[in-house]
């Protein structure tokens, strides 16, 4: 065997290795945060990304929001109980989808980054007989150094296509037969990414059994008290009184949303409260309106409040600074540049 190969060998089997120690459902953070910088420190090596070279800092606006940077969309690995649960849900629905007797898993993956942290995993379990990925991935750099990351590991026979494409956008061609949909492009809140309109173009040309990962992405309007420590047990109910639930983007709100799409007049914004009174809920020493962010990955595997920096509240209005005759709220979900919400206050 020659030494590339051997090395090649090597990275894989430590991936194997370092992901197990993912899946395993008791949760220690140091052996989990190690398997993680492990599994950074590889693709860093097989990338050979400089994460100090300036032209890896810009993101690229589009029309439906921004495409991160590669060094920033590379270092979203950092984010630990994010990178784990996503790889934990991914390795689940591919066993699913494997026990349905599907030969090749075929994983569509929206965003991948640099590194296709997210598949990576899957393909230390599987032969390229078994899984087959195509990526989609608008920032050219990011591709660039992916392919270096595919060759560095000698894994080019598990992906189909890599298409250089806005996955906002993009027409799959028919037949185009996908087990499961990835797509992390978001932030907290799903502000400023394209998450919304990747997952509203994707998803409707899936078939209906295909598996979309995350799940549902759970949005609550919230109070948050600010100055509240955050204890580990019991730090939302301190921290955090729910006034409501703000929107449930999931496979059936997509369908809902796509119907409507057909009569509806402004395509780029989706109402999502109307007229509630917050007024009247207001008490002690909540000073601020929030948004609050729980990611189911797949099935049991959630990312929840506060445990990922995607999913740190995103504060909408400060309180104090709420008018006297200010009594209720309208918010909607604006899709342009700069995807965000806007509220009206009566
Ligand atoms: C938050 S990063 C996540 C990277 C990787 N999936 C991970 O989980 O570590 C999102 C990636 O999606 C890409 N992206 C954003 N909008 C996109 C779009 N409309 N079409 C294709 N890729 C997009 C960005 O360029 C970036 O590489």
């Amino acid at each position: 065997m020659k030494v590339k190969d051997v090395k090649q060998k090597e990275y894989l089997q430590r991936i194997k290795l370092l992901t197990m120690k993912l899946l395993d459902d008791k949760l220690d953070f140091l052996i989990t945060k190690s398997a993680i910088e492990e599994y950074k420190s590889i693709l860093l090596e097989v990338s050979q990304l400089d994460l100090n070279c300036k032209s890896g800092q810009d993101d690229i606006q589009f029309e439906n929001g921004i495409a991160l940077g590669t060094n920033w969309a590379a270092l979203c690995i950092s984010d630990i109980m994010r990178t784990r649960n996503f790889i934990r849900g991914i390795v689940k629905a591919a066993k699913k989808i494997e026990k349905a007797g599907k030969r090749p898993i075929r994983i569509l993956y929206a965003g991948s980054g640099p590194f296709a942290t997210l598949v990576l995993p899957l393909i230390a379990q599987y032969s390229s007989e078994e899984l087959q990925i195509i990526i989609m991935e608008t920032n050219p750099k990011s591709i660039q150094y992916l392919q270096l990351v595919i060759s560095n590991l000698g894994i080019e026979n598990y992906f189909e296509k890599i298409l250089k494409e806005d996955a906002s956008k993009y027409k799959l061609k028919s037949p185009e037969k996908i087990d499961m949909l990835i797509s992390e492009t978001m932030q907290h809140g799903l502000v400023k990414e394209q998450q919304v309109p990747i997952m509203l173009n994707l998803v409707r040309q899936l078939e209906s059994e295909a598996i979309v990962i995350p799940e549902r992405i759970s949005l609550e309007l919230a109070f948050m008290n600010s100055r509240a420590q955050l204890i580990f047990e019991n730090r939302s109910k301190e921290k955090y009184k729910v006034l409501s639930s703000l929107w449930n983007f999931d496979r059936n709100y997509i369908d809902h949303f796509n119907s409507l799409q057909k009569e509806a007049s402004n395509e780029n914004e989706i109402e999502l409260i109307e007229n509630l009174d917050v007024r009247s809920e207001m008490e002690g020493a909540y000073d601020k309106l929030v948004v609050l962010t729980s990611i189911q990955v797949y099935k049991d595997e959630w990312i929840d409040i506060d445990s990922s920096s995607l999913t740190i509240p995103k504060v909408l209005l400060d309180l104090e600074g709420m008018k006297e005759g200010e009594k209720e709220i309208s918010i909607k979900y604006t899709m342009n540049g700069n995807p965000n919400f806007e509220y009206e206050l009566k």
